[in-house]
């Protein structure tokens, strides 16, 4: 349990609504295993009211804020500087005070970047795909990108903004990061071996029996999978692997390792790997 002193130093978390977010059970694990004075606050912030939450956060010392739904975006006029990876994302996580206000960061898009090598999962430079053109989709694009992704798909239900991502991406980087794809059309991807991004919300607890693409076909073109769903903790695309003798992982590493380099902007201490089993099993004992 963390005792509240004079000294705490607070964090809070400006999303709307707040009620569902595990990342309190994340960071009390961080502190207690750093050894901080440190608490996570999740603080229910209306819209209307976001540039007046992120002054007040900054005139009571908050040592940093992360943000959530429906802010992500819209949060960026109100800071005093943003990360350039997270300026070319459009999306800010983390909020750490330097002088004059907030500078935004995305931890999402380098969490799931941590949490692929944590789990051994390499980024081939061709042979990746995307399913989803969402915001989750974007980081993950994004994080593929700054990896040196060439000629990737992005497939999606709806073509048109799978084609925005893509445009979107692909001038950024002045190359042919993804090509936009329909998931009904996964049967021109040429070859196979590829590493899928599992980035839509199909598939998400309590819709178990639910993936994107339903067809073994597909998987077979796929050589590992990398669901962004951590609820349930096998979802059924990651079961099409397991069924074809293929890894796959789900979301919840991404969601550790994003609170854990939020963490470690916040308070400055580096985290060690080892925390991680900590971590999944306060979050396996909270759910
Ligand atoms: P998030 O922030 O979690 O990424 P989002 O921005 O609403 O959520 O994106 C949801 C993604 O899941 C989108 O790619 C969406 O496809 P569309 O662009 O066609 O809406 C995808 N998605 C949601 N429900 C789906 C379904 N039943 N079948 C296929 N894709 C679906």
């Amino acid at each position: 349990m963390i005792t509240i002193d004079g000294k705490t130093k607070i964090c809070g978390l400006l999303g709307y609504p707040v009620e569902h977010t595990l990342s309190p059970v994340i960071h009390e694990v961080l502190a207690r295993h750093t050894g901080e004075n440190f608490a996570y606050i999740p603080c229910q912030t209306e819209p209307s009211h976001l540039a007046e939450a992120v002054k007040g956060a900054y005139a009571m010392s908050f040592v940093g804020c992360n943000v959530t739904v429906p802010h992500k975006s819209e949060i960026i006029p109100f800071l005093s500087s943003i990360d350039p990876l997270a300026a070319k994302v459009g999306a800010v996580n983390v909020l750490v005070p330097e002088e004059g206000g907030f500078r935004g960061y995305n931890t999402d898009l380098t969490g799931l970047g941590r949490a692929m090598r944590y789990d051994g999962v390499s980024i081939p430079k061709e042979k990746t795909l995307i399913l989803g053109a969402g915001g989750a989709s974007r980081a993950a694009a994004f994080l593929l990108a700054e990896n040196g992704v060439t000629n990737g798909y992005i497939l999606n239900r709806t073509l048109e903004s799978a084609t925005k991502l893509c445009d979107n991406i692909n001038t950024t980087y002045g190359r042919t990061v993804f090509k936009p794809l329909l998931l009904s059309e996964y049967d021109k991807l040429p070859g196979d071996g590829y590493l899928a991004v599992q980035a839509t919300s199909v598939g998400l607890f309590p819709h178990n029996e639910e993936a994107p693409i339903m067809e073994e076909a597909f998987y077979e073109k796929c050589s590992v999978g990398y669901d962004l769903i951590y609820r349930p903790f096998e979802t059924r695309f990651m079961r099409f692997f397991r069924e074809q003798g293929k890894p796959s992982f789900n979301g919840l590493r991404m969601l550790i390792f994003q609170g854990i380099e939020a963490y470690e902007k916040w308070t400055g201490k580096p985290v060690p790997d080892d925390v991680v089993p900590e971590v999944i099993e306060a979050l396996e004992k909270h759910a």
